[in-house]
C-alpha cells in the first residue's frame, strides 16, 4: 500500500473569518467536503477558472463538487493579467446571474493569482457578498495571493485600485498542480517567495528547490512555510493599517510601477516583482544599512531563478514613475516605502524621495 502524500494545514486566525489552508498533492479532491462544511449554502456554485487552467483541472473540481451533491458552473476567462478588469468581473456577475445563482451561491476560484483575485472580489460584491473557496494553482497563487483577503481587479489607471477585503472559507493548495505549470511561470512564483525570505525568513534561502524540477510533495513544507509567513502577517494587520501587512510590498512599489508601465501581459507579476527586488535592495543599502553580502544573497536566488535583475531600454523611467504615482502605496502623496536592515527584518520608511527611486530605476539599466 503506498504512502499517502503528507497535508499540511495552516490556520489563519482573524475570529469570524478564520479559515484553514490545506498544502499537499491531491488536496483539491477535498473540495466536495469542504464545500458541505460552508454554512447555509445551496447547491448552486460557480467554478472561475482561466483558459488554460480550465482543461486542465475544471473536471476534477467539477467531479468532487457533483459527488458531493452540488450544481457547479464553470465560468472560464481568458489566461491573463487582463481578465482583472471591471469589464469582467460584470461579464461573469451576469453569467451567475443567468444561471440562477442567488445569495446561497459560492465561488470557486481556480487558478493562479488573477482568478483568485477577480473570482474573490466577484465574490464580495456578488448579492452583497457570498462566500468563495480559493483553489490555487500557481506559486504566486499558493504562497501569497489566496491568503489574506485582498481581492480585486486593475483600472487603466493602475493596478489593484478597485477591489475589496474578503477572506477565503477555505484554500486547498494543490501542490500537484504546480507539474503542469510552463517553466517561466513556475519560476516567476519565487520572486514571491524570496520576498518572504527577505522580510520575515533568511533561512528560508537554504531551502529553495531546483529551478526546473517541480516535486509536489517535496514542494509542500515549501509552499506551507510560505502560507504560515503570510497568514501571520495577515493575523497581525488584517487590513494593512498598523503598518505590519505593508512589509508584504518589499519589491512591489517599483515592481508594479514597473508591471503597469510594461502594458499588463509584458512581464509576468513575479518578473517585475523580481526587478522591484532588486532596486529595493539597492535602495536598502543606501539607506537602511543593508550588508552588501545579504542583498547578494537574495539577488544570487532571484538569478538562480532565472529571474530578471535588467530593465529592457524600451520601457523609460518617466513611464514607470508616471504608473508608481498612482500606486496605493502613495498614501495621501507619501511614499512609504518598503526597506531591509538585515535579512528578515523589514519596516516601512518615509525617508525615500521620487529622486531616490528614479535613481534605483535607472540603476537596473546597468
Ligand atoms: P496568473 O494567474 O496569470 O497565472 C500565470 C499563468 O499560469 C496563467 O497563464 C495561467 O493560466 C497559468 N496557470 C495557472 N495555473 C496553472 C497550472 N497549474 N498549470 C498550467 N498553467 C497554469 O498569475 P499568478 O502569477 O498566479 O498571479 C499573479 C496575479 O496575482 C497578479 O494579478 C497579482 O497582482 C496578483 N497577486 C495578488 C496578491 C493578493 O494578495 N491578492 C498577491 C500577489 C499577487
Ligand atoms: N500581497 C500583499 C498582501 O497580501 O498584502
Amino acid at each position: 500500500m503506498s504512502t499517502p502524500s503528507p497535508i499540511e494545514t495552516i490556520h489563519v486566525d482573524l475570529g469570524d473569518r478564520s479559515y484553514t489552508v490545506h498544502v499537499g498533492a491531491g488536496v483539491i479532491s477535498m473540495l466536495g467536503a469542504e464545500a458541505k462544511a460552508l454554512p447555509k449554502r445551496g447547491s448552486k456554485c460557480a467554478i472561475i477558472t482561466d483558459s488554460n487552467v480550465a482543461p486542465l483541472y475544471s473536471s476534477s473540481a467539477e467531479t468532487a463538487l457533483r459527488d458531493a451533491g452540488f450544481s457547479p458552473i464553470t465560468i472560464t476567462v481568458p489566461a491573463g493579467e487582463a481578465s482583472k478588469s471591471m469589464e469582467v468581473v460584470t461579464d461573469v456577475s451576469r453569467q451567475m446571474i443567468r444561471a440562477g445563482l442567488d445569495r446561497s451561491a459560492f465561488i470557486i476560484a481556480l487558478g493562479g493569482g488573477v482568478v483568485g483575485d477577480l473570482a474573490g472580489f466577484v465574490a464580495s460584491i456578488y448579492f452583497r457578498g457570498i462566500p468563495f473557496i480559493q483553489v490555487p494553482t500557481t506559486i504566486v497563487s499558493q504562497v501569497d495571493s489566496s491568503v489574506g483577503g485582498k481581492t480585486g481587479v486593475n483600472a487603466p489607471e493602475g493596478k489593484n485600485l478597485i477591489g475589496a477585503f474578503h477572506q477565503p472559507a477555505t484554500v486547498l493548495a494543490d501542490t500537484e498542480t504546480l507539474t503542469t505549470l510552463p517553466q517561466r511561470e513556475y519560476a516567476e512564483g519565487y520572486g514571491e517567495v524570496i520576498k518572504h525570505a527577505a522580510i520575515r525568513d533568511g533561512a528560508m534561502l537554504d531551502h529553495l528547490p531546483s529551478p526546473t524540477e517541480i516535486d509536489p510533495i517535496a514542494l509542500t513544507p515549501l509552499i506551507a512555510r510560505n502560507v504560515a509567513i503570510k497568514a501571520r502577517v495577515v493575523e497581525e494587520d488584517e487590513r494593512e493599517t498598523a503598518g505590519v501587512r505593508a512589509l508584504l510590498n518589499f519589491g512591489h512599489t517599483i515592481g508594479h510601477g514597473i508591471e503597469a508601465a510594461g502594458g499588463y501581459g509584458r512581464f509576468l507579476h513575479g518578473e517585475a516583482i523580481s526587478l522591484g527586488l532588486h532596486a529595493a535592495l539597492a535602495l536598502s543599502i543606501d539607506h537602511a544599512g543593508l550588508s552588501a553580502s545579504d542583498a547578494q544573497a537574495l539577488a544570487s536566488q532571484l538569478d538562480h531563478f532565472g529571474l530578471p535583475a535588467t530593465l529592457p531600454p524600451d520601457i523609460s523611467t518617466a513611464s514607470i514613475l508616471d504608473a508608481l504615482k498612482t500606486d496605493k502605496k502613495f498614501a495621501a502623496g507619501a511614499i512609504r516605502f518598503v526597506l531591509l536592515r538585515t535579512l528578515g527584518d523589514a519596516y516601512v520608511s518615509d525617508a525615500i524621495t521620487l529622486d531616490h527611486i528614479e535613481t534605483a530605476i535607472e540603476a537596473l539599466r546597468a
